[in-house]
């Protein structure tokens, strides 16, 4: 067995993505020619996953194992020479595929077992060795099927260190952060130095709310696919919060390479993406991500494939009012010229900051409110809030597949949610007239008041609801 486990490490095979069929055609014992075929053959296939199916169906083929045992069954894995099974990036998203498919029944190796059983609906068997998949399929050896029990994951969230109660003053801001994480609206905090931009947005995660199965699999995916998923943590049950540093490039945050692998965009699906000094990222890479903002995915093209990766992330955003980062600070005087401002404003785009639900300006803490002993709410209060209203949302909007929050509503949920009354129209109508709101921030309002009422546990969109919304436009408008 050996020697065919050496023959195949010859034949790279490489796989991503797709639910194979080994198809072993010819075999040549005689002259050791071994054929094997991969099919479909229109399908680019990237990765080692191929080994051990490949080495399973020749084996099959040579009447060493039976070939019926294969009924309903799928085998994915990476041979190594002394015929150890090695763990392989992506094993989610192909055993949901496969239990989709009608499979039973999925061989995967030992180190990404817990990772598959995630997944229920399908027996998963973990493999160590490829001489141990041999006695498993011909019968002479039990293996019980890996079970993971999802409770134990989930009720183990939220160990965070950071808490809002460290953050003084700010009433405003931590409101603004506690409605954005309610509804998942992109946000962005403008202010002078050391005002707790960063602080504040830091602890958004700990006031996020809890990530259903449904999105936790679909975060778990992306995850699987880049093989950064650690072992003992077979799915994501907190939501990601990325913070690529400003230098990043343009694929590094969309996702690209070679062989395209998810960006930053991606691995914050479900979760935040937070871009700190946002002036300072490469106006290029700041503009593609306008379309994912937009479309909630990215499609990346290659000559051979075109692939799809999800991205519905909350944009959070800080940045100062300018190059020194005093300007309208009372107590500093700015050193910038109009000319430096401008500049520096200019390297975000009109319909970036179109997309950006919520523009927040952070001013200078009070003295005395940083002084006083009295500690603020604490994180798990607001994350109480948070999680009722999205429950509202999530129950709303369960029949919109891939809709979970009201950030993610299309144009007929807002129609049907998102009725307003009289006095709300005119003042929105007043608002979009003297600020000159594009018809985007019209709907983003809409969305942001929806967010608004969910926080307070009522039905109908009220006027003080749509006016707290358009003073989170009302900043950029009137800079
Ligand atoms: N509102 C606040 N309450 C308590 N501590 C604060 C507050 N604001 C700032 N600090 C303290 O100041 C430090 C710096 O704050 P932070 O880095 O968040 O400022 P920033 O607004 O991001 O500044 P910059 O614009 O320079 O990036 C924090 O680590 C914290 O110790
Ligand atoms: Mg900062």
């Amino acid at each position: 067995m050996q020697k065919y486990v050496s023959y195949l490490k010859y034949i790279q095979f490489m796989q991503q993505f797709l639910f194979l069929q080994v198809l072993v055609c010819l075999i040549f014992y005689k002259n050791r020619l071994i054929t094997v075929n991969l099919a479909p053959a229109s399908i680019k296939k990237e990765g080692a996953g191929y080994d051990l199916p490949i080495a399973l169906g020749i084996l099959a083929s040579s009447g060493i194992i039976p070939s019926d045992t294969f009924a309903d069954t799928a085998v994915v894995g990476e041979l190594s020479l002394d015929g150890s099974v090695k763990r392989i990036r992506g094993v989610l998203s192909m055993v949901l595929a496969a239990r989709d498919n009608g499979v039973k029944r999925f061989l995967v190796p030992a180190e990404n077992a817990s990772e598959a059983a995630v997944v229920k609906g399908i027996a998963i068997v973990g493999i160590e060795r490829i001489d141990q998949a041999v006695e498993y399929l011909a019968g002479a050896l039990a293996i019980e099927p890996v079970e993971v029990d999802l409770d134990v994951f989930f009720g183990a969230t939220n160990r965070y260190q950071d808490d809002f109660s460290e953050v003084k003053g700010q009433e405003h801001v931590k409101r603004a952060l506690e409605v954005a994480a309610a509804g998942g609206h992109n946000i962005l905090l403008s202010g002078v130095p050391g005002t707790g931009k960063t602080m504040m947005a830091r602890r958004l995660p700990a006031i996020l709310p809890d990530l259903t199965l449904e999105e936790a699999l679909e975060t778990t995916k992306v995850y699987s696919a880049t093989g950064a998923l650690p072992p003992e943590i077979p799915l994501m049950v907190t939501r990601p919060f990325r913070a690529p540093h400003h230098t990043v490039s343009d694929a590094g945050l969309i996702g690209g390479g070679h062989i395209p692998r998810p960006g930053e965009v991606s691995l914050a699906h479900n979760g935040v993406l937070f871009l700190d000094e946002l002036p300072e990222f490469k106006k290029n890479v700041l503009e593609v991500l306008r379309q994912p903002m937009e479309d909630g995915h990215v499609t990346i093209s290659r000559a051979a494939m075109s692939l799809f990766f999800p991205a519905q992330f909350m944009l959070v955003a800080a940045m100062n009012p300018c190059p020194c980062g005093h300007l309208g600070d009372p107590f500093h005087e700015c050193t910038c010229s109009p000319v430096q401002v401008q500049r520096y404003r200019s390297r975000l785009s009109g319909p970036l900051l179109d997309r950006i639900d919520m523009h927040v300006e952070v001013p200078a803490v009070q003295v005395e409110k940083l002084t006083q002993a009295s500690p603020g709410e604490s994180s798990a209060a607001i994350r109480q809030r948070v999680n009722t209203a999205r429950a509202v949302q999530s129950e709303r909007l369960h029949s919109d597949k891939y809709v979970y929050c009201n950030a993610q509503m299309s144009s007929r949920n807002i129609k049907n949610y998102c009725q307003i009354d009289d006095p709300s129209r005119k003042l929105l109508e007043n608002a979009i007239a003297r600020l000159g709101l594009s018809a985007r921030a019209y709907y983003r309002i809409l969305k942001i008041a929806r967010t608004i009422a969910d926080l307070e546990g009522v039905e109908d969109i009220q006027v003080s609801h749509i006016g707290e919304a358009v003073q989170y436009r009302r900043v950029q408008y009137e800079k």
